[in-house]
């Protein structure tokens, strides 16, 4: 079944065809120069080069598969959770698509895509399974018991890992996005240099707090400006992917403890965090866990990895129709 898959919810406007785990085309313009600016994705702009970039980005998504219009089997497309007007872009195109093409429409969730990025690399990989989802808007544990099944065990209660990484980058005027950026030029954590809090939580075994590290990063960069200090970005950078690490690989080992689950997938834009590869590769050798994580290039927002949790959204009946929707903010155990 060839699914021809559109991603629109924040800054890179996507395209891709992917026939079951395989992928035809994966087309991905990204608006990330522009935003740079600004220090981050300012929404509106955001909708319009959507709008400007989606049928270019299509048809060549169909030419690089090398199949056209009428070989589409169906369309799929982002419808939440994600900026509303960006989400708006794709959605409409996307039923623009199916009703002319005659084909079912398939809204995806945005981190259900997501977790399925790793079936496009892994084709082993099969529910159940447990899944660490961090991107710049999310921060999640969750338990894959199917392919449209989930359960949260542990969330942030406020900032995402992502963007306590984003705003402590911009804070020591690293190139948007902070987290990419932190995670190339940190070199060594030293705590004697720069003693960070641990983030913890009470209660809610597994969840997480960033913004409290966050603030200590923001105040520790306006007191060494106000004194006239110098920052040793590199260390500070290197201190403070420690200190998020630490909190992502506690409780998703303390998670698969407690579940019981051997089989662990990490997701989301963090994902493509070498510290927490690195580390999180050697905690499940040592505990004789299998880690799954995807290839670099379907970590960050693109269609492929929509195509890839379509098709399990279309098996199990979840179709939509011209009445469909975006969402801006939508838990994935939605439905
Ligand atoms: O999943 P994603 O592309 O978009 C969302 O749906 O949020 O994630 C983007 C986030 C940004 O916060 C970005 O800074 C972060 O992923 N990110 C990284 C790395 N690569 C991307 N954070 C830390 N280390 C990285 N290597």
């Amino acid at each position: 079944m060839k699914i021809l898959a559109i991603e629109s919810s924040c800054d890179e406007t996507s395209v891709a065809v992917v026939e079951d785990r395989t992928v035809l085309s994966n087309i991905v313009s990204t608006q990330v120069e522009e935003h740079k600016i600004y220090g981050g994705v300012v929404p509106e702009i955001a909708s319009r080069r959507h709008t400007e970039a989606i049928s270019a980005v299509c048809d060549e998504a169909l030419k690089t598969a090398g199949i056209g219009y009428s070989d589409i089997d169906a369309v799929a497309v982002t419808f939440a959770p994600g900026l509303i007007g960006a989400l708006l872009v794709g959605v409409n195109f996307a039923k623009g698509l199916s009703m002319s093409l005659g084909v079912p429409l398939i809204p995806v969730h945005h981190l259900r895509s997501h977790i399925a990025a790793n079936y496009l690399a892994h084709p082993d990989l099969k529910p159940p399974f447990l899944c660490l989802l961090v991107s710049g808007g999310n921060t999640v544990i969750a338990k894959v018991s199917d392919y449209t099944k989930f359960e949260i065990i542990g969330q942030t209660r406020d900032d995402a890992a992502g963007e306590c990484f984003d705003k402590v980058a911009r804070q020591m005027g690293l190139a948007y996005p902070g987290g990419v950026t932190l995670d190339k030029i940190a070199t060594v954590a030293d705590h004697k240099k720069y003693p960070l809090p641990h983030p913890k939580v009470s209660g809610g075994e597994f969840d997480f707090s960033f913004s409290g590290l966050k603030t200590a990063v923001i105040n520790l960069v306006h007191n060494a400006k106000q004194k006239n200090e110098e920052i040793d970005v590199p260390v500070l950078c290197a201190t403070v992917r420690e200190r998020v690490c630490d909190l992502l690989i506690k409780n998703t080992m303390a998670a698969a403890e407690e579940t019981g689950f051997t089989t662990i997938a990490v997701a989301g834009g963090v994902s493509a965090n070498s510290e927490l590869r690195r580390r999180l590769d050697e905690e499940c050798k040592n505990k004789g866990y299998s880690l799954y994580y995807p290839p670099l290039k379907y970590c960050g927002d693109n269609a492929a990895m929509v195509g890839a949790q379509a098709l399990h959204e279309y098996l199990d009946g979840n179709l939509g129709d011209t009445s469909l929707n975006a969402t801006a903010t939508l838990p994935i155990n939605y439905r």
